[in-house]
């Protein structure tokens, strides 16, 4: 049975329709990429599968109808997500912002999840440190592992990788995959770095102006000549857009 199911997903802010009728599954187990030009609806499809904003349709986690449950309950089932502008409370330390999150059932072979989060995305060294103390990058790494602390079944990435250099970005994607292949999490990942999303996921869905376009793996979305007019150009070389909105909510 898939993990989460949409179904004729669609949001709509007043005259814009930023989800479009959209469906698509994601089967337990797999990294599946969710890319578009700005606008396209990515961050509201998040919204939607974590309960944050109101939809029609129907989203289904194994089989189970979650439309009508409220967020915290949703997240409380495994559907945990970060944030595009991150979102990390910069009062507290790394530590404690885990904390926040934390979940007994998430924590590793030590039982403990804030430790077992650290050391997943490598940034243990950093636990008594403030957010602002961190460059971007690492800052990025603490909001995936404070997702990764509430011992998601899903976790829906929003733009993990905007700010980070190439080199950050592959360390990143191999990390995430590496989640995905020890079995912790399945994963929804939303980047605007093609290279990181073509080299990770098993599957790619592509939105443009809210409907989804095209789907499939990545050496089919790559080649898709609607993907290549909507989203990634002639050239696929070419960086498509600078590089995301970065920390701009
Ligand atoms: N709270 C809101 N109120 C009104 N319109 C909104 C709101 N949030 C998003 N939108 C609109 O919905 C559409 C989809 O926006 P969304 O942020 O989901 O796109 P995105 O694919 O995440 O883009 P980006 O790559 O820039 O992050 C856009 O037209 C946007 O202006
Ligand atoms: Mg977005």
């Amino acid at each position: 049975m898939s993990l989460l199911e949409l179904d004729g997903l669609t949001v709509r802010y007043g005259g814009v329709t930023a989800v479009d009728n959209v469906g698509f599954t994601i089967e337990p187990g797999t990294l599946v990429g969710l890319i578009g030009p700005n606008g396209a609806g990515k961050t509201t499809l998040i919204d939607a599968v974590t309960g944050m904003v109101k939809c029609g349709g129907d989203i289904r986690l194994d089989g189970q109808s979650v439309t009508d449950w409220p967020a915290h309950r949703r997240s409380r089932a495994g559907i945990i997500r970060t944030f595009q502008s991150l979102e990390l409370f910069m009062e507290l330390t790394v530590r404690e912002n885990l904390q926040t999150y934390a979940r007994p059932h998430a924590g590793g072979p030590s039982g403990d999840p804030v430790g077992y989060a650290l050391e997943r995305l490598d940034v243990a060294w950093a636990a008594d440190t403030y957010p602002s103390e961190l460059s971007h990058g690492t800052a990025r790494l603490v909001s995936v592992a404070r997702a990764l602390a509430a011992g998601p079944r899903l976790l829906l990435l929003d733009e993990p990788a905007a700010g980070l250099d190439a080199q950050e970005s592959q360390a990143l994607g191999a990390k995430l995959r590496n989640l995905v292949d020890t079995g912790v999490t399945t994963i929804l990942l939303v980047d605007h770095d093609v290279d990181l999303i073509m080299n990770v996921c098993d599957d790619i869905q592509v939105l443009d102006f809210g409907k989804r376009i095209a789907s499939g793996p990545p050496s089919a979305v790559r080649e898709n000549p609607e993907v290549a007019r909507a989203y990634l150009g002639t050239d696929t070389s070419a960086e498509p857009v600078s590089g995301g909105t970065g920390g701009a909510a």
